[in-house]
């Protein structure tokens, strides 16, 4: 007997199977998103990290080129980040009258005190009419393009505001919501509540519900489909080094084959090419390869590779360089036991850091500050 294959609709973009690259900011540039593009064989929906909506409309230039991508990529999805209602319509505009992209996220998870301080972020939707005027003017700037929104569980556990955001997007005309079942408080430690995934998927029936949390396997986003009903899954940590996990997301999803489970000579091969297309991204071969630094870790969790080799690798500078090193490893290694568990950042937080008098009243926007927008992008 074969099931129908879950369908989820981002406006006019069909994304089938419903898998979602989570926005990150330093990775989830064009060169990741093109890797992980690849390895699913085009399905799946790849988000960019997040864009400073200030930083947009003054045409910085280190966000011009993150809002750049590649001819592959089809939908693009762009991530924006603001607190100011009318700044984020104006990035909206600039989107839609340039063609930068053909759907837009707006980030409310954001959970870094620099943000937080400012009320932005995942303290935003706290305040719930300035949460309302931002999802107004994107979607009444976006035309045709489908707004979407990711957000948090709330502030900590005393403050949720995951419900009352969700009824707000609705009523605002946002196509579909992404849920990290954490609060900010929470930060990533503990594990994700794929509970309140599911409330929000029965609160808001209208429009499609994305989990996200906790994803580490295509087995665990099979089975917060089945345990949440939600309608798409946005995984974030367990594509860090395992851009593959796409093609084990696809294979998951459609019941055809089994996991991948690469030898080290395989990895490393994954690993070249990343720094080469960042290479190419950046437009410098050595920044490429440094910038690939951040990954190296990921990619080799597990594999018995001597922290002095470790290091090497992570502080090479040129692709001549890291192919010296990767070819002293022993290339024969297989897969690790264990390697496809968590990775990544896992720490929790405790007290989230906010503009004084915040909690006092969710309806009193007065202590927004203008400045709590970043002037710049990716942070
Ligand atoms: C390095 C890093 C950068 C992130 N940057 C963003 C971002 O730019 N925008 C955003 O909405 N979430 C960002 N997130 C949160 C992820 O999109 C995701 O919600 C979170 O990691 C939980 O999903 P996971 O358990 O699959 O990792 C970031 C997470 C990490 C680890």
């Amino acid at each position: 007997m074969t099931t129908a294959l879950p369908m989820l609709s981002i406006g006019p973009h069909s994304v089938q199977p419903p898998v979602v690259l989570a926005p990150m900011a330093g990775i989830t540039n064009a060169p990741f998103r093109t890797l992980c593009r690849e390895f699913s064989g085009g399905k799946g929906l790849f988000v960019s990290e997040m864009i400073t909506t200030r930083a947009l409309v003054e045409r910085n230039e280190k966000t011009m080129q993150l809002v750049h991508f590649d001819a592959t990529e089809t939908p693009r999805s762009i991530q924006l980040y603001g607190v100011d209602p009318v700044t984020v319509g104006k990035a909206v505009r600039m989107i839609v009258d340039e063609d930068l992209a053909d759907h837009i996220d707006l980030n409310f998870g954001c959970p870094v005190p620099k943000v937080t301080r400012k009320g932005g972020g995942s303290a935003l939707p706290y305040k719930r009419p300035l949460l309302r005027a931002i999802l107004t003017e994107a979607v009444s700037n976006a035309g045709d393009l489908p707004v979407t929104m990711k957000m948090r569980k709330g502030i900590d556990d005393d403050h949720l505001t995951y419900l009352d955001a969700g009824r707000i997007a609705v009523q605002e005309g946002v196509t579909a919501i992404a849920l990290h079942g954490r609060t900010a408080a929470e930060h990533y430690g503990g594990t994700a509540d794929w509970d309140a995934i599911a409330r929000l998927k029965e609160h808001v029936p209208e429009i499609p519900v994305l989990g996200n949390g906790d994803i580490w396997s295509a087995d665990d986003a099979l089975r917060m489909m089945r345990e949440t009903g939600c309608d798409g899954v946005v995984v974030g940590r367990g594509c860090l080094g395992r851009p593959w996990l796409f093609a084990d997301l696809v294979a998951g999803f459609e019941g055809t084959g089994a996991y991948a489970a690469p030898t080290l000579r395989e990895v490393a091969a994954v690993m070249r090419r990343h720094a080469e297309l960042l290479g190419e991204w950046i437009g410098d071969e050595a920044r490429g390869v440094i910038d690939f630094r951040k990954h190296v870790a990921w990619y080799l969790k597990g594999f018995s590779v001597g922290s002095e080799m470790r290091k090497k690798l992570a502080i090479s500078s040129s692709l001549d360089e890291m192919d010296a090193h990767l070819s002293e490893l022993d290339l024969d290694q297989s897969w690790p036991v264990g390697a496809d568990g968590p990775r990544g950042r896992s720490s929790g937080n405790g007290r989230v850091v906010l503009p004084d008098g915040w909690l006092k009243d969710p309806y009193d926007c007065s202590a927004v500050s203008a400045d709590a927008e970043l002037d710049t992008s990716g942070g």
